[in-house]
């Protein structure tokens, strides 16, 4: 007897796809194709490409590129990082409908990650009072670039180079979880100052959702998505994962961990969403390791891991398929006016157990953090 379900097309509302630039690490093609794999209909892609997705030129150059793909609906968020981008972004979102039709809203770094796109300090308050004034879905990665400085020159003072960058497990160090909650205080500052519908990207500690618990008590309008490597892994895993478990926001501790997994059972946190960040092997298996890139793929295992969590194998991490429904599909829909229909569907086994193996799975960069996870549920059709 086979136990299938169906569930609307998920929707993951964040994800690196690399094209244009970054085609060696992945292109929109293969990553649709592994989206697809994983139940997952529809994305919001990142501008970290190259060029930047920081021009109305460069956004219709991959809207063109999208029109392309079949197995996955993907949506473009902009950058900016200077003044120019929000004139450009304004442009797109006043006299471009069929650009805007495909603009999931302006993605902001706080601090620096892959492809260096932090944002220039002295327009952050511009952007909030645009965003609300033309209605643009803001959201922005939450580190603090005077915190992770000072973390990592601390370190960096307490021994040699050579000791620190071959030891990828203090990266978790030097961005602490302290630097994602002053990013995200001074987020929520600005929300209460223009009410600037604003969601935190890929939340990791208890103290941001504590605050965004907080914020959305006051009645501000503020939104955040957790990723799936937060969810199930922690800084346990280096000892396992070495680079392949370097991101950022870093991994946290079990603590920070199950504050999130109580921040979907309160209802705090609003969507899973997995950025998706393919970087090759060789990219990853550098020397020394506090060089390699920082993000790993996580499109095609999320709703697996999800599944595996709902059928309650794992007494720690509690979700229902309800809730799977809301933070993967009716949420995401909302907050980015995707517009998508809940009725393009998917099958779901329930009951199939499989293991996770990389060579299995369709993204090009041909490795998970989750090698050799034992799952059930899996997407038929
Ligand atoms: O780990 C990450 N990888 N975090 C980011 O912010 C960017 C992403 C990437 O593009 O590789
Ligand atoms: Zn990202």
């Amino acid at each position: 007897m086979t136990n299938i379900i169906t569930l609307p097309g998920l929707i993951d509302c964040h994800v690196h796809f690399r094209e244009p630039g970054f085609e060696h690490k992945s292109t929109m093609k293969t990553e649709a194709t592994s989206a697809k794999a994983g139940g997952v209909s529809c994305v919001c892609e990142m501008p970290n490409t190259n060029p930047p997705c920081v021009t109305v030129d460069a956004f219709a150059d991959k809207v063109s590129r999208a029109a392309q793909i079949t197995d996955c609906d993907i949506r473009f968020f902009f950058g900016v990082t200077e003044a120019a981008h929000l004139e450009e972004l304004k442009d797109l979102w006043t006299n471009h409908p069929e650009l805007k039709a495909r603009c999931s809203g302006l993605k902001l770094y706080l601090d620096h990650s892959t492809g260096n796109q932090k944002v220039d300090g002295g327009i952050v308050e511009e952007i909030f009072k645009i965003c609300a004034a033309l209605k643009i879905p803001l959201i922005a990665h939450c580190e603090s670039p005077e915190i992770n400085e000072s973390a990592e020159k601390f370190l960096r003072e307490k021994a040699e180079d050579t000791v620190i960058d071959s030891d990828v497990s203090l990266h978790s160090l030097m961005r602490p979880a302290a630097s994602e909650a002053e990013s995200i205080a001074y987020a929520i500052s600005l929300v209460q100052k223009y009410n600037t519908p604003f969601h935190v990207a890929h939340l990791s500690t208890a103290q941001g959702i504590g605050l965004v618990k907080a914020a959305k008590e006051d009645g501000l309008p503020i939104t955040c998505e957790v990723a799936p490597h937060h969810l199930f892994l922690s800084i346990e895993d280096y000892k396992e994962l070495g680079t392949l478990g370097k991101m950022n926001p870093p991994l946290r501790s079990s603590l920070d961990q199950q504050a999130l997994w109580k921040g979907i059972e309160d209802g705090t946190v609003d969507c899973i969403a997995t950025d998706h960040a393919p970087h090759t092997l060789e990219e990853k298996q550098v020397t020394p390791p506090m060089s390699a890139p920082s993000g790993v793929p996580g499109v095609e295992t999320m709703l697996p891991l999800l599944l595996t969590a709902a059928s309650g194998k794992w007494e720690d991490r509690k979700i229902t398929i309800e809730q799977i429904k809301k933070l993967c599909f009716e949420n995401p829909n909302r907050i980015f006016n995707l517009g998508r229909s809940d009725t393009e569907i998917i099958e779901v086994d329930l009951d199939a157990e499989w293991t996770i193996h990389a060579k299995e799975l369709h993204s090009q960069c041909d490795w998970t953090p989750f090698e050799g996870w034992e799952v059930v549920g899996k997407v038929v059709s």
